[in-house]
């Protein structure tokens, strides 16, 4: 068997981020060397708030250029109190994923076993859907400005930017997961508000819809797309959405599934041309940074997506297995209800890839 070798970029960021990364990093390695199908060379770059505050840049101006030549990066969560939110996301991940063209922005939504979901009566994988939104334009796209700043007669615009092939190449994503799960893409907008944009997007799914003849297709507005999620998950399979839309509801997502904690993410760059980033899809979480108790299971799931995309799916599939029986067996952090700490959710899972 042959030994593939994988150089990734680790950056933990802020916050639980780091607690995360290194329990991320830790398991990433055992899979090695329980599979021997591969061998990871980290590297590690520091950045993120205190870099920022240290160096006036949440990344160094070439800080695309020393990542581009890298498999993959995994990545933490960045944003810190200290610093205004809109210069740690625009320093450091919108650049990162607008810049490396990581339009399908996945993430997955799966109740675990042994999980309790907000929602009554919901058991292992009644909640199994993925969100993919899109990640390089729409509301996120950074176009704007603000004029006569400071007066009353301040104003300030941000424009959302839909592009047609922008629009095209998620939602065309979108259907070919849906191919290889229960063959459903649920289009979501707000087309009857927002009347060029969405419009533009609702053609587009129209167009790319009729190639896919085997996949069953709705379209359904962000607001009744959020009251789905809480009334009939099931009726879900891959949804896709734009930036802004896609941020919201997957953070309901992640609430349904029991925890942000729970839930991971992939900003893929799907052609390949450059290194795509797997991410849990929470935040820093400065109100438990510190205390040891960060829900690992998201960066580890995270973990699983990676692999997967590198073509580790044996040992991809190792961690989804590791992290059902550790929830099955109620080793859960606070978030989830329970009460054991961080590395305590890590040794289970470590625990049982070596009985696997
Ligand atoms: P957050 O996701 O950091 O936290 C929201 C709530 O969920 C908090 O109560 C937190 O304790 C809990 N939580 C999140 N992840 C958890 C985990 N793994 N285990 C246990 N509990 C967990 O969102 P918040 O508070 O809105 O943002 C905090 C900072 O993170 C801000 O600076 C924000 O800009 C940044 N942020 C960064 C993101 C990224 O780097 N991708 C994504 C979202 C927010
Ligand atoms: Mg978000």
């Amino acid at each position: 068997m042959t030994m593939n070798h994988y150089r990734i970029a680790s950056i933990p960021g802020d916050g639980i981020g780091k607690e995360i990364m290194s329990q991320g990093v830790k398991v990433l390695n055992l899979l090695a060397d329980v599979t021997q199908s591969y061998k990871i060379d980290w590297k590690e770059f520091p950045w993120g708030s205190e870099y920022y505050l240290s160096k006036g840049e949440m990344m160094p101006a070439d800080g695309l250029k020393s990542l581009e030549d890298f498999d993959s990066i995994f990545f933490g969560a960045v944003g810190w109190p200290t610093v205004p939110d809109h210069i740690t996301l625009w320093g450091l991940r919108l650049p990162i994923c607008q810049g490396f063209q990581q339009y399908a922005n996945v993430r997955p939504a799966l109740l675990y076993p042994g999980i309790k979901s907000p929602l009554a009566g919901k058991k292992f994988r009644d909640i199994d859907f993925v969100v993919v939104r899109e990640n390089t334009e729409g509301e996120y796209a950074g176009v704007g400005g603000r004029a006569q700043k400071g007066t009353n007669q301040e104003v300030a615009m941000e424009t959302s930017v839909f592009t047609r092939k922008g629009v095209e190449r998620v939602i065309r994503y979108a259907f070919e997961l849906a191919e290889k799960r229960r063959k459903k893409v649920s289009n979501v907008t707000k087309s009857n508000a927002q009347q060029y944009g969405f419009v533009l997007w609702d053609e587009v799914f129209q167009a790319v819809s009729a190639e896919y003849t085997q996949v069953k297709t709705e379209r359904v507005l962000v607001d009744a797309m959020a009251a789905r999620f809480v009334l009939n998950p099931e009726s879900l399979d891959v949804v896709v959405a734009s930036n802004l839309h896609g941020d919201i509801l997957t953070d309901l997502s992640g609430a349904i599934i029991g925890s942000l904690g729970m839930a991971p993410s992939g900003n893929i760059n799907p052609e390949r041309d450059f290194p795509s980033m797997f991410e849990p899809v929470h935040g820093s979480a400065p109100d438990i940074y510190g205390k040891g108790i960060a829900n690992p299971i998201g960066m580890f799931l995270s973990g699983a997506m990676m692999l997967d995309f590198l073509g580790e799916s044996e040992a991809g599939g190792m961690i989804y297995k590791a992290v059902r029986e550790t929830t099955s067996h109620g080793i859960l952090t606070p978030d989830v209800g329970g009460k054991a700490k961080t590395e305590e959710v890590t040794q289970s899972v470590i625990d049982t890839i070596k009985a696997l």
